[in-house]
């Protein structure tokens, strides 16, 4: 940016001091793209739509910039309505010499976007929708937009770069992800062992959508008189929509949507068939933007096949236990309010390989009760040291054996359609094939 024209520049710092004013911006993205720097105008056009989410001159330039052919799929104005009054067209209106190659930088353009808005969505997103009033409150609990952030979860990069890729760069802009079509438009599902961070994940996604939160389980859905469950899981998607923007996050999905040849019991299939129609509602758009969904299993094999077709939940993350850097970020977190000395952290890392977060709380509590017990039988109180914490790394079994035992089975002899690539390579790495 350093050796940019003055011309650019100074209208860079006046969108900058009047970020709403969508004109502006407008005439600034034009700017951009006549010197061929589309990416650049694709998230200045952006900016614009999360402004003025209709805007058609907006829209056009888009699909410019973008370098996608005016399909008469894509509702587009036609060309001919593109050019009012505002901007004295600084470029003639046909698409840049040297074409734009149609791939395209999410990471650059989310730069861009970031630097110039703040938040992704509406303050307030209860007020935003409905009449504002109280007697909007939700039948289901929605917790308000989190403060968790991906940058909490700690370590995992390679699951944090695969949710940015697959799932947050594309949904944190409505305009852009309708503008590349369908196969962004499904719901997420995140499997793994138990305990390893799917529901602190699935948490950290809604903080960074800015989207309020909706968990349900199994237990929350099911009721015992007929049809009951079906308008439960009918409501939460009507919740999620009177809220949106809202992560609806389908814990336990096994139980959920158990494979349908199995579920003898025809409630829970009907729970499915209206599981798959809201999802399917979704996808198609209509009413439903701002809704994502993400879902959870430890047993993904158990999941209904139909859940997993395009445009429902499509794509899936595996969550394995916490890397080192992330058993380093547990461990502190447990041991924050715990009197401590001297504690080795590298080591104790060490040695809790394949220990979920729930098995490094457990190692934590542990090493604490044996500090107090000896405290309490010599008379004088001692802090915690490395050697509890290690002692009690050694009594503790991690809990993601079994797990790995029975994904193992399912990865090697049931990896349909590469299902299970992920799990394979996994296992692979760990010499566990
Ligand atoms: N990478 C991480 N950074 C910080 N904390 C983590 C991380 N991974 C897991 N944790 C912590 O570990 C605990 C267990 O995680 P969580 O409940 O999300 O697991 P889960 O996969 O949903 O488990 P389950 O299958 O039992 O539902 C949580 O307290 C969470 O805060
Ligand atoms: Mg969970």
């Amino acid at each position: 940016m350093a050796d940019e024209s003055p011309l650019i520049r100074s209208l860079r710092a006046a969108v900058a001091a009047a970020p709403g004013d969508v004109p502006l911006r407008l005439h600034f993205a034009e700017f951009l793209l006549a010197e061929g720097r589309n990416d650049e105008a694709v998230a200045e056009a952006a900016v614009a739509l999360q402004h003025a989410p209709g805007d058609a001159d907006a829209r056009a330039l888009m699909v410019r910039a973008m370098g996608l052919p005016t399909t008469p799929a894509t509702p587009m104005p036609p060309p001919a309505t593109e050019t009012p009054a505002p901007a004295p067209t600084p470029a003639p209106d046909e698409p840049a010499p040297d074409a734009p190659t149609p791939s395209f930088d999410w990471n650059a353009a989310e730069q861009q976007v970031q630097d110039l808005v703040g938040p992704r969505f509406l303050e307030d997103p209860q007020a935003a929708d409905g009449d504002g009033t109280a007697g909007d409150a939700a039948a289901w609990d929605v917790d308000a937009p989190g403060s968790v952030r991906l940058a909490d979860v700690g370590g995992m990069e390679e699951v944090k770069d695969r949710l940015e890729a697959a799932f947050l760069a594309p949904m944190r802009n409505p305009e852009l992800r309708r503008l590349y079509g369908k196969s962004l438009r499904g719901g997420l599902l995140l499997y793994g062992p138990p305990g390893c961070g799917k529901t602190f994940i699935a948490r950290a996604v809604a903080g960074e959508l800015g989207a309020s939160f909706l968990t349900v389980s199994l237990s929350d859905v099911l009721d015992m008189w007929i049809g009951a469950s079906e308008k439960n899981i009918h409501d939460i998607f009507e919740t999620a929509r009177r809220q949106a923007p809202c992560v609806v996050f389908l814990d336990e999905l096994d139980a959920l949507g158990a494979k349908r040849s199995r579920t003898h019991h025809s409630g829970l299939r009907n729970v499915v068939n209206q599981l798959l129609t809201e999802l399917d509602g979704i996808a198609s758009g209509a009413g439903n933007e701002g809704v994502f969904v993400l879902a959870a299993t430890n047993v993904p094999w158990d999941v209904d096949i139909a859940l997993r077709r395009p445009g429902r939940l499509d794509r899936t993350l595996l969550v394995l236990p916490p890397d080192a850097a992330a058993r380093e970020a547990i461990l502190r977190y447990h041991l924050r309010e715990r009197p401590i000395e001297a504690v080795d952290l590298g080591k104790l890392v060490k040695a809790t390989e394949d220990f979920s977060g729930a098995d490094l709380a457990h190692v934590c509590e542990t090493a604490a009760e044996t500090a107090l017990l000896d405290s309490a039988r010599s008379g004088s109180v001692r802090l915690i040291t490395t050697k509890d914490l290690l002692g009690a790394a050694k009594q503790i079994k991690p809990s993601t054996e079994p797990w790995f035992a029975a994904a193992r089975n399912v990865a090697m002899f049931a990896n349909e359609g590469g299902l299970y690539d992920d799990l394979l390579a996994h296992l692979k790495r760990k010499r566990k094939l």
